[in-house]
Order: C-alpha cells, then structure tokens, then sequence
C-alpha cells in the first residue's frame, strides 16, 4: 500500500503530491476506498480533512489516530502515509475487540507548508485555531489562493471555522510517524515516544537593492539584493549553530531573486526563514538575532531589508498520561523504546489543544526525510503498528 500511494506524485526526484494537488486528491480518493473497506463511515469536513469512524453510534468521545498525506515537493513515499496506513491496520485489528469508545482515522489537510507557508492547516482547523485572515491572502508559487484551490475541491474558506471539533469530541489522539532523525537508528532502539515537538517560527525576509545592468554598472556603485541575502543567510548559519547546543536549528529553504536574469544585477530577493526547537528561550534568542544581523546587512549594504512573521509557535509537550499508555504498551510488547524530541511539526501539535496527544516514532534510515530517499523498514513500521494498535486499544477498551 505503501508503493502504491506513492505512485500518486511519482517523479523521478521524489513525490510530489502538494496539498490540494490533483495527485493529492486521487491518493484521498484510494485511501477513503480502503476505509470504506474496512467499515469506516467516512465524512469530509470544511477543510478537507477525512474523518473515518468505526462504530460510529458509540455516543462517546473518539480514540482518534492519524496523519496527513500531502508531501513537500520532491518528498519520500513514508512521512505521513505510515501513520495512516498504520492507524487503518491498527483500526482493522481492533474491529472485532469489544470496545467503549469509537476509533476514528482522520487524514489531515494540508499538514506541509510548502505549498501555502502555512503549517498542519487541516489540524488547526480541526482545533479551532484556524487563522482565516491570514489564510485569505495564503497563495502558493503559481499565485493560486488558498481560497481558490480550496474551491476547486468543493470547500469554501469561509466554512473553515466549523470543522473545529469540542473537547468533549475527542478522548485522545495518537500518531505513529517515522522519526526523521537518525536517533533511533543509532541507538538501536525500536520506538521512541514523544516528548515535545518543535512548533516552527517562520519569517519572510525580503531585501530591496537596485537592479541595474551587469555589465555597465562598477563594482562599488552597486546595491545588489542577493549579495545581502547570501551574507544574511549565513549570519542565520551562525546564528543556528550557536543555538544548537539548545537543540535550535534555523534554515532559508526558499529564495526567489527578481529578476532572475544572468545580466542583471539582483534588486529584490524574497527568502523564507525556518527555526525549530524544542527550548522556547532558545528560539526567541535566534529569532532576535536574526532581527539584528539583518539590520546590520541591511545598513552596511545600503539595502532595505523586511521581516515578515509568518508564524510563530511555542514547543508542544505531549501528554504525560498518554506516554504512559505508550511507554506500557511497549513493555506489554518487549519492544525496546525511548523518549525522544520530534524537530519536526505534526498534526499532533494542534490537536494537543484539545485532547491529549501523542506521538509514536520508528526509525527512520539514515535520518533522512523530505527527500526521495527517506526509508522506513516495514519491519520497524509493524513494530510501531503493535504499539500503536495496543496504545489504541488501552485508550478504547
Ligand atoms: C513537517 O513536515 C515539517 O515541516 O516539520
Ligand atoms: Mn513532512
Ligand atoms: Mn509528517
């Protein structure tokens, strides 16, 4: 199941199956057929998320496990897909066990920010944190509106707020990803259970010079955009690495220069900063580094240089109680586990908001994720599903 969802978005550098993409929309359509399958009632909300509920005319909160199916561009067949598949079997081993509380596997929109700088779109909404007057203006690279692409599929964006979900809905959420780190590898330990995830910030940096001929213009006349961005951009290495020791990570991912022509020289550039970690301290400290190497870049350039906070989120720590459940399930099972932090954003960061989450994480091969080569054993993945399906079941009975 796993290759046959990656088929959706399949290119020769990796998959690309963009929140909202047409590949998204056919990998939906193969995943609500096996939830029918597997006896599902299945309904969409107003962003899109999917919500497949077993023994649906249980009055009572949900035992709610799940993941997002949308990728980065160029991304790997496992992030996302493997908490729903893995929910699904989990789900389909459980059918016939006598249970108190309904199971529901949600799909999650739009959980990447790659194709509208937003993150976990669909779990914010599903939390009632949605942020309608910024996701009015969200467009992706093509300038195509979030409210757009969300009419292309039949939703309205105005609608969002009443996916929000009470507190009463939900008893716990839990999603099994792949770690995408290396540290249950070299470890050689089989599941690590969340502790806190790093809640990205987000800024858009924008830095104004003069565009002018490339040929013509003297080296010492010019006010070049780009030469401002690489040496902002390595000020953020810096500034990155002297956080590090916190646990802080800061990345530009995306740059776009204007013009864009070998003869001319750079006058705008847009470039998209993302900072991660787990020690909030930490995060505000980079953050206000950042502010001052740019001003100082932005002055002794002669360039004019704009922060945009795109978001800015605090760490999330995962439920103690659910933890727990977790931590004996595994000893239930012998199956060796640790806690661990997540660097990356889940959909388990929004529902944390309103029921307790948490999170199970398998190893992932050589650390590497967001990438075509991002691997997973599917004897590691079945080891998550055990967990995952005991953790359920604990939750449920
Ligand atoms: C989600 O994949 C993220 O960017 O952390
Ligand atoms: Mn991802
Ligand atoms: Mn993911």
């Amino acid at each position: 199941m796993i290759e046959k969802i990656a088929q959706f978005g399949k290119s020769d550098s990796g998959i690309n199956r963009e929140a909202f993409s047409d590949a998204d929309d056919q990998a939906r359509e193969y995943i609500i057929g096996l939830m029918r399958e597997t006896g599902l009632v299945v309904r969409i909300d107003e962003i899109g998320n999917i919500i497949g509920r077993l023994d649906s005319d249980i009055d009572c909160p949900a035992v709610v496990t799940g993941s997002h199916l949308d990728t980065v561009p160029g991304g790997g067949k496992y992030d996302g897909v493997i908490g729903i598949l893995g929910g699904l079997a989990a789900i389909k081993s459980l059918k016939d066990r006598k249970l108190t509380h309904p199971l529901e596997l949600v799909i999650f929109a739009a959980e990447e920010s790659s194709r509208f700088a937003f993150a976990t779109m669909g779990s914010k909404a599903m939390a009632g944190k949605a942020n309608l007057h910024a996701w009015r203006k969200a467009k992706d690279e093509h300038q195509v509106t979030f409210a757009q692409v969300l009419e292309l599929r039949n939703l309205n964006i105005e609608s969002i707020p009443k996916a929000a979900r009470s507190k009463d809905e939900i008893k716990a959420f839990v999603e099994l990803h792949i770690e995408q780190g290396s540290s249950l590898v070299s470890q050689g330990v089989s599941i690590g259970i969340v502790d806190v995830i790093a809640a990205p910030t987000r800024l858009k940096i924008t830095v104004e010079g003069m565009a002018n001929h490339s040929g013509t213009t003297p080296m010492e006349d010019r006010r070049d955009a780009l030469v401002s961005a690489a040496m902002i951009i390595l000020s953020i290495q810096e500034i990155g690495l002297e956080q590090s020791a916190s646990g802080t990570v800061a990345t530009v991912g995306a740059l776009k220069v204007h013009p864009g022509a070998m003869n001319v020289i750079p006058g705008l550039v847009e470039m998209w900063v993302d900072i991660r970690g787990v020690n909030h301290t930490s995060v505000i400290e980079c953050l206000q580094d950042i502010k001052d190497a740019v001003s100082t870049v932005a002055d002794g350039q002669d360039t004019a240089v704009s922060i945009e906070m795109l978001s800015s989120e605090k760490p999330i720590v995962m439920d103690p109680m659910l933890i727990d459940v977790i931590e004996s399930s595994c000893r239930a099972k012998g199956i060796t586990y640790m806690k661990i932090n997540s660097g990356a954003g889940h959909d388990a960061m929004n529902i944390s908001y309103i029921a307790p989450s948490g999170m199970i994480f398998v190893p992932s091969q050589n650390g590497i994720s967001h990438h075509y080569d991002e691997y997973a054993a599917v004897e590691d993945i079945s080891t998550g599903i055990d967990v995952l399906t005991e953790t359920l079941y604990q939750l449920a009975k």
